[in-house]
């Protein structure tokens, strides 16, 4: 929600003078305040390690299975567990396992069920096994090695001999609510991820930087805060040797932890469950988001429309406001899709109800009739909280289910927006099919598109354990804070889970565990401690609330939800949650965007224009400008604000005109991008050294990324600017505004691009072919109009060759998957050589394309030497246009001049062949040979 929380302000309060000999002295006497002010300090003692007692090997390939033992146990953080078990296997050729529990009892870990993976064998499981004898476990891609006494382990790259982890740096401590290990880390590591996190320094991790993951609701301004979702994995990207390799590492652990790093080690330090590793070999930065959505889940697809403009308000009042607003777009011409309500649809802030004086029904369903009539879509927000009525239907059928979250064996009493609410438990099969069963019947009253699930970390306005006030009534009639507590709470200090020994640094202020949230000694189904599912909330929400679309509607669900767990990108998508109108904010939401591509999760984008309060009109002219370029684009308000809608200043709608513009151009590319995100986890938004690891000038470059492979978006994200200073990878970029214009870069070098008010800067790759079509004001429209093939190759080329692919749906069903009839694939090739241009396409899967009636009507090749005498062009072997003349038409190829940015005096050609009608889906070559410069 958009407030700060009020411990943090405490907090901060009290600590934000400058930094005083206070804490300096706070330092070093204890360290419990060692995060913050010290975070490079070494870990302090609180356990001696283990010893290595056994180790074998199943005979059957099922890894090794070891026993270790305490060395000496210590009172700090609670007595050490006396046994573990050590189970490690290569689960795949590149994928290792090392996980490490309680030799003798079972502890807490992520549910097999919500996040399906092989299960190691339990405790005393007997397997046909030898001793194992070496100190060495190779298999796939990664050794596994270990010292017995004490017991360090370490990963290392079988091809370099790179260690990628080496536990030898620290102590490992086993405590039942405490576990720490480390690991060394070389100075060439650049390391990503560990979120959700507002990173000030850019996508590379800082050291030193307070890394926090506990699913908290705390605005995404507080800037390295553990904020609504956690993904304890890092990427480590080394340059070694002028080769970069790249391999991730997951701590797939639900409880808070801290990460430490310090540039040379990373240390963990968690609170509960067990030391479940997972390493990714990589070597790209590709692969390793193919290892590991491999485990995690595969990124959900996303429809089509989608990836279409998105609208939303807190604070749209009325229908006939949403009404206007879509009106507005449309006068406007800028494109939009999806409209959307925040809960303001909603009788008294109660989910799955319409409010019967601003929104009633009737009315509603006849503007989702014209509004689907033209294809745009219609979502709302829903908050897990169930208003406690006795009278609503929602919440009767819950408690008839005994479907809530328990404390003390009473359903555990919150508040959020509809006032007292209980919580439903997702991990209780009977809370799911309840869900699925309320979602079912809301979609008959409303047919809404998708579904907004927010506050789900879960955000509760009261702490501890809260009653109905005897004296005054909750919620305050009236009210105009309802954010603030209204139930009778006393803070719970009682139990080692509400009040554990080593306190994370929560809310990036050491809040207690249950600070504004359910209390983390609440209970789920079977006694699952909310201690330990806290963070498992919102991921358990998605998946209840995807089985209720995918049910339902037959139709490829779509789903935001602000708080998120490894894996729930393959349930839903994420905007980066209560943002602030400043250009800092802007300029962050590029990294959190990145992070999430990382974590699995590429449909990903922030509250254009800022949350609140009142962005400028420049800022939004900027906002939208890279907004257009985010996975997921939509503009978002509080309704404190005014409004932000894009058509509400002329200078932003036609920036966004402009944007918008490019961006519906390029919607056969994103949903091509969405395609292989599904088939291979590869973000949609990407750091540039994805496409470029070796050039290491990059690794920290987080105010320009990439679309897919090719295309660099360099957004202006300062005040009053009028150019922006942008890196590019060796090599010609072309601006997709302008085709004459290219980059062509030699190293990383800041190139000044221009960038009046109302441009911003997007460029294509060489050796690219990009699918456009000529885009539209809706989704719908824009995926029906004719191709144009871009085709970049190096400037001035007389050798090169150029690639790319499109991939077509009807994107009504659930899956999104190569069958025949339901989605084209289709690859496009271009070389030249000397003065012959080749350019055609080889078809995979072409009949839905061929059915649908889509055209490719033009061939535009960049980068071209030569001129246009005697240029015949061919089509699978006819002469098609002949420009030898002056009859440069629509149907004829037509030549232009590019020029290099800069000033240089280079130019090369650009070849358009217009006017053709080539069915995508059926083969095509097409030739022709550059007149060559006297
Ligand atoms: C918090 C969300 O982050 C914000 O986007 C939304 O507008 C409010 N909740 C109100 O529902």
């Amino acid at each position: 929600m958009w407030r700060s929380s009020g411990w943090r302000r405490r907090m901060s309060s009290s600590s934000s003078s400058s930094p005083s000999l206070l804490h300096l002295a706070l330092c070093c006497v204890t360290t419990l305040f060692a995060l913050h002010f010290c975070a490079a300090a070494k870990p302090p003692k609180v356990g001696f390690g283990y010893r290595l007692v056994s180790i074998e090997e199943s005979t059957n390939g099922g890894g090794l299975i070891g026993y270790l033992q305490v060395k000496q146990s210590t009172s700090a953080y609670g007595p050490d567990i006396p046994h573990l078990r050590l189970f490690v296997k290569h689960e795949t050729q590149d994928r290792l396992r090392v996980h490490i529990t309680d030799a003798e009892e079972q502890r807490w870990e992520v549910p097999y069920d919500l996040l399906p993976r092989d299960q190691p064998p339990p405790p005393g499981a007997k397997a046909s096994s030898s001793p194992f004898t070496s100190s060495e476990y190779a298999g796939g891609d990664l050794i596994f090695s270990f010292t017995s006494d004490p017991f360090t382990f370490a990963v290392r790259r079988k091809s370099n001999g790179q260690t990628l982890f080496d536990s030898s740096y620290g102590t490992m401590v086993f405590k039942d609510q405490y576990l720490e290990i480390s690991t060394h880390l070389p100075k060439t590591a650049a390391l990503y991820g560990l979120g959700e996190n507002t990173q000030p320094g850019g996508i590379r991790l800082r050291p030193n930087d307070p890394y926090t993951l506990y699913t908290t609701d705390i605005s995404a301004i507080n800037l390295n805060t553990d904020l609504y979702g956690s993904h304890p994995v890092y990427m480590d990207l080394r340059n070694e040797g002028g080769e970069a390799t790249a391999h991730a590492v997951l701590l797939l652990n639900s409880n808070g932890m801290d990460v430490f790093y310090t540039g040379s080690s990373l240390t963990y330090k968690v609170i509960g469950g067990l030391l479940d590793f997972y390493f990714f070999a990589g070597p790209s930065p590709l692969a390793v988001v193919d290892q590991y959505t491999t485990l995690i889940g595969r990124p959900a697809p996303m429809p089509y429309w989608a990836l279409g403009f998105h609208q939303c308000r807190w604070g749209y009042q009325n229908l006939s406001v949403v009404e206007g607003v879509v009106e507005g777009y449309r006068n406007a011409q800028i494109p939009l899709d999806v409209i959307w309500n925040d809960d303001d649809h909603m009788d008294a802030a109660k989910d799955f109800t319409l409010d019967p004086v601003n929104y009633p029904r009737p009315k509603l369903l006849e503007f989702l009739d014209r509004i689907h009539s033209r294809g745009m879509k219609y979502i709302v927000l829903i908050d897990p909280g169930i208003a406690v009525n006795s009278s609503y239907g929602v919440f009767q059928r819950g408690m008839a289910k005994d479907v809530f979250i328990k404390y003390q064996g009473k359903p555990y009493l919150a508040q959020v927006w509809p006032g007292p609410v209980y919580f439903p438990d997702y991990l209780n099969p009977d809370g799911v099919s309840w869900w699925i069963d309320e979602i079912a019947r809301f979609h008959e009253l409303v047919p809404v598109d998708g579904l907004w699930i927010d506050m789900n970390e879960a955000s509760n306005f009261c702490t501890g354990k809260c009653e109905l006030p005897t004296n005054h009534s909750c919620p305050i009639p009236g009210s105009t804070t309802p954010w603030v507590c209204c139930l009778d709470c006393k803070n719970l200090t009682d139990t080692r889970w509400d009040d554990p020994p080593y306190k994370i640094n929560a809310s990036g202020s050491r809040a207690p565990l249950g600070f504004k949230t359910i209390a983390t000694s609440a209970t789920h189904y079977n006694g699952i401690l909310e201690y330990n599912a806290h963070s498992l909330y919102g991921f358990s929400q998605a998946i209840a609330t995807h089985k209720a679309l995918q049910g339902l509607q037959g139709k490829r669900p779509f789903i935001l939800s602000r708080s998120t767990f490894v894996g729930s990108g393959a349930l839903a998508a994420h905007w980066t949650g209560d943002n602030k109108g400043t250009w800092d904010d802007l300029r962050y939401s590029i990294s959190t965007m990145l992070n999430f591509g990382l974590f699995g999760m590429p449909m990903v984008g922030s509250d254009i224009c800022g949350f609140y309060p009142a962005p400028t009109e420049e800022l939004c002219n900027r906002w939208i400008e890279l907004g257009a370029f985010y996975p997921f684009s939509r503009d978002h308000a509080n309704f404190a604000s005014p409004r932000q809608e894009l058509y509400q200043w002329e200078s932003v709608a036609e920036s966004a005109r402009n944007a918008l513009g490019l961006r519906y151009k390029l919607l056969p590319y994103l949903y091509t991008l969405n395609y292989e995100a599904h088939a291979t986890g590869a973000p949609m938004a990407r750091p540039v050294f994805f496409s470029f690891p070796n050039f290491t000038s990059s690794y920290g470059l987080s105010t320009q990324f990439l679309l897919g492979a090719s295309v660099m978006v360099s957004p202006v994200l300062k005040k009053a600017a009028t150019s922006v200073k942008a890196m590019f990878p060796p090599g010609t970029w072309y601006s997709l505004f302008d085709m004459t214009k290219a980059v062509v870069s030699q190293d990383d070098r800041s190139v000044t691009l221009d960038a009046p008010l109302n441009a911003v800067n997007a460029h294509v790759y060489q050796n690219t072919i990009l699918p456009l079509q000529r885009g539209g004001t809706n989704s719908k429209e824009a995926r029906t109009t004719p191709f144009t093939l871009v085709v970049a190759f190096p400037f001035g080329a007389t050798q090169g060759d150029a690639k790319g692919c499109v991939y077509v749906d009807d994107d009504e069903r659930p899956e999104m998957k190569l069958a025949e009839g339901e989605a084209s694939y289709i690859e496009f090739y271009a070389t030249v050589s000397g003065s012959t241009v080749k350019v055609w396409s080889a078809v995979e899967m072409g009949a839905f394309s061929l059915e649908k009636g889509l055209l490719i009507e033009k061939v535009c090749v960049l980068g071209l030497q030569g001129n246009g005498q005697g240029l015949v062009v061919e089509v699978d072997g006819e002469p098609w246009a002949d420009a030898a003349g002056a009859h440069f038409t629509e149907s004829h190829a037509v030549m232009h001049q590019a020029k290099l940015e800069g000033g240089s005096k280079r130019t090369s050609m650009i070849v358009e062949v217009g006017g053709l009608s080539l069915p995508l889906g059926k083969t095509f070559s097409m030739t022709w040979k550059m007149g060559i410069n006297e």
